[in-house]
């Protein structure tokens, strides 16, 4: 059997979850790997058998692939997709997309100028607890939508710096804006508040401590999406939804632990557990959509974009201390993005 070449830039903690599940499917080779650390390109290398590099725009110019994975921090987007771009390599992107929303932009209209198949890891989509919550708001759309990423802070070095991240906003609770666009809708605007660190806080880095966005849905729902970084565990992370008759509750304890509680009728509690492991099967979608074995795959670049337009919004609003509409690029979408 001709099995997909692929590749891996970054070789981190996400790549690890990457790699992990592509090394489990039997059509697949991992042939090379990059990180800017050159230890940590040999160490991935030796685990997957693959060549490693400490350049990944070396790696992309040298190696024959059918598609790579770009699993870099924040601030090292940019460059790595246009040179897949250039060879008309598909490629699967990590959130967030960027720093700048404008390299973003950039991306995104390189990606559609060729027509490549992309994918961008917003892993909630491909639980199927979300789709379960879909399908029950597509019954009785949600009024009152309420978000949290409350968690301690990572230890990566880059996280904590404007320059590295852009912040927890940008950075994690990107996914839960995301949850929020595919289950209630797109956003005309946000207005959003941030806890900016001073010395007084005492905390490390510089990007804020807390922020709270709130959100106005071209469905008429409103809602808030709330960020803290303070606390030594991860708390609550999630989103609580509030439709005619029924409460709904999405949350992620880790990267393969989700559940979906509802309440309903009477008071009447249900609670479904998911053990998938959504890394794992995003990836698969675009590898079946590279193969041609599946029509599509559920969070192309352009669909990522709009989500990390509306966190840039939302960060940009707590920054300059003014409400912030979204553009219509960003509301192209008009109805919920129901799978
Ligand atoms: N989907 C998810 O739930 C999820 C979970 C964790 C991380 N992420 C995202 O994945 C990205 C990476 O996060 P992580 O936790 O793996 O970080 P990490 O720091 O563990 O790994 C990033 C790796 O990239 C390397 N790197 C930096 N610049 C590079 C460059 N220009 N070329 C090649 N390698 C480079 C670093 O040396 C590091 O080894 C972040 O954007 C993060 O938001 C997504």
């Amino acid at each position: 059997m001709s099995r997909l070449r692929v590749a891996c830039v970054g070789t981190g903690f996400i790549a690890g979850q990457h790699l992990g599940a592509l090394s489990g499917f039997d059509d697949v080779e991992v042939v090379a790997v990059a990180d800017a650390v050159p230890e940590r390109a040999e160490a991935a290398s030796i685990r997957c058998g693959a060549r490693p590099y400490a350049d990944g725009l070396a790696l992309l110019e040298e190696e024959e692939l059918d598609a790579v994975w770009l699993c870099v921090p924040p601030f090292a987007h940019g460059p790595l997709e246009t040179a897949a771009v250039a060879r008309g390599l598909p490629f699967f992107v990590e959130k967030p997309l960027a720093l700048a929303l404008d390299t973003a932009r950039t991306v995104a209209r390189q990606v559609a100028a060729c027509g490549l198949v992309t994918a961008v890891g917003y892993h909630w989509r491909h639980l199927e607890v979300v789709q379960q919550a879909a399908d029950m708001l597509r019954e009785t759309p949600a009024q009152l939508v309420s978000g949290y990423w409350l968690d301690k802070t990572p230890r990566v070095p880059w996280w904590t710096f404007r320059s590295g991240s852009d912040g927890q906003v940008i950075e994690q609770t990107t996914h839960i804006f995301d949850l929020a666009r595919l289950l209630v809708g797109e956003v005309d605007s946000v207005s959003a508040l941030e806890h900016a660190v001073t010395p007084e806080t005492g905390r490390d880095g510089e990007v804020p401590t807390a922020a709270t966005a709130l959100l106005a849905f071209t469905s008429g729902a409103v809602g808030s999406i709330s960020s803290a970084r303070v606390l030594g565990w991860r708390h609550l992370v999630g989103l609580h939804l509030v439709a005619e008759g029924r409460a709904l509750e999405v949350s992620e304890r880790g990267l393969t632990d989700h559940e979906l509680r509802v309440v309903s009728g009477t008071g009447e509690e249900q609670l479904v557990r998911s053990e998938q492991d959504p890394v794992a099967r995003e990836d698969r979608e675009f590898l079946d959509v590279l193969l041609g074995q599946a029509p599509r795959v559920r969070v192309p670049y352009e669909e990522g974009l709009r989500t990390h337009a509306l966190a840039c919004a939302a960060d940009r609003s707590a920054r300059e201390g003014i409400p912030v509409r979204l553009d219509t690029a960003a509301r192209a979408a008009a109805e919920p993005f129901h799978e």
